[in-house]
């Protein structure tokens, strides 16, 4: 597969097997998307990668905390989308719900829906990226989202599909009680990563995307 394919392929995948992927396919996963460009070569991610038993108690926390009503509190800060960037994420909820057979009204369905983040989409594993507290919030941001985006698409050289989740880790003290990533690590997101059920419907979704013309400004050109 080369570059082009993989970046046109590449979608979140929010159903797996139940297989488990093989450490050394991890590792092979993580020694390639580390060749990720960082400024000044800084690499400020960890990355710690969870499976099996602590994996379920994650999840299994994540939904008690959900289910007693708590607020999500992530390291990164989210705030509502208004506008156009609204829009897309009403779109892009429409489609799923429509794909999964969620009706506007059934709030218990998506309420259950809602809790797939949290769970990691019971991938078999999931990556946690974090990043020293010393490095400068925004342009680590950044750094950490571009080897997001390299694991994602070096798992689909493995076969593996992978969604990318900030309900992953929206309750850190979840994630620093269970992985022991310490207080003095920021964590940005998680990544649910294994080999796609490509029955289960929502893996299905086609999202959209704006056409080039409406988000580029060309200039220098005829
Ligand atoms: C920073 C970030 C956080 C995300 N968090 C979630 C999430 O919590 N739950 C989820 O279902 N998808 C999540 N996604 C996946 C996006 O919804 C998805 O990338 C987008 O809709 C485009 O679809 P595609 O990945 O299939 O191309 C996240 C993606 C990014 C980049």
């Amino acid at each position: 597969m080369d570059n082009i394919e993989a970046l046109n392929v590449r979608k979140s995948i929010r159903g797996y097997k139940p297989d488990m992927v093989p450490k050394e396919v991890l590792m092979e996963v993580l020694k390639v998307a580390g060749r990720s460009p960082s400024a000044t070569n800084t690499q400020p991610w960890h990355i710690t990668v969870v499976s099996g038993e602590m994996l379920d108690r994650i999840k299994h926390r994540n939904m008690e905390l959900l289910a007693s009503g708590a607020a999500p509190h992530p390291d990164i800060p989210y705030k509502s989308y208004t506008g156009v960037y609204r829009r897309r994420q009403i779109e892009l909820a429409i489609q799923l719900f429509q794909l999964m057979g969620i009706e506007r009204g059934d709030s218990d369905r998506r309420a259950e829906w809602n809790t797939r983040g949290y769970r990691f989409f019971d991938a078999p594993a999931a990556i946690i990226i974090s990043s020293d507290r010393s490095m400068e919030e925004s342009i680590s941001q950044l750094d950490i989202g571009i080897i997001t985006q390299s694991i994602c698409l070096a798992a689909l050289g493995y076969g593996l599909g992978t969604c990318i989740s900030g309900q992953g880790v929206m309750f850190p003290e979840v994630l620093r009680e269970f992985v022991g990533i310490p207080e003095s690590r920021r964590i940005s997101i998680s990544i649910a990563i294994g080999y796609p059920d490509w029955d289960f419907p929502a893996n299905k979704l086609e999202s959209k995307r704006e056409l080039v013309e409406n988000i580029t400004t060309w200039v220098g050109f005829n």
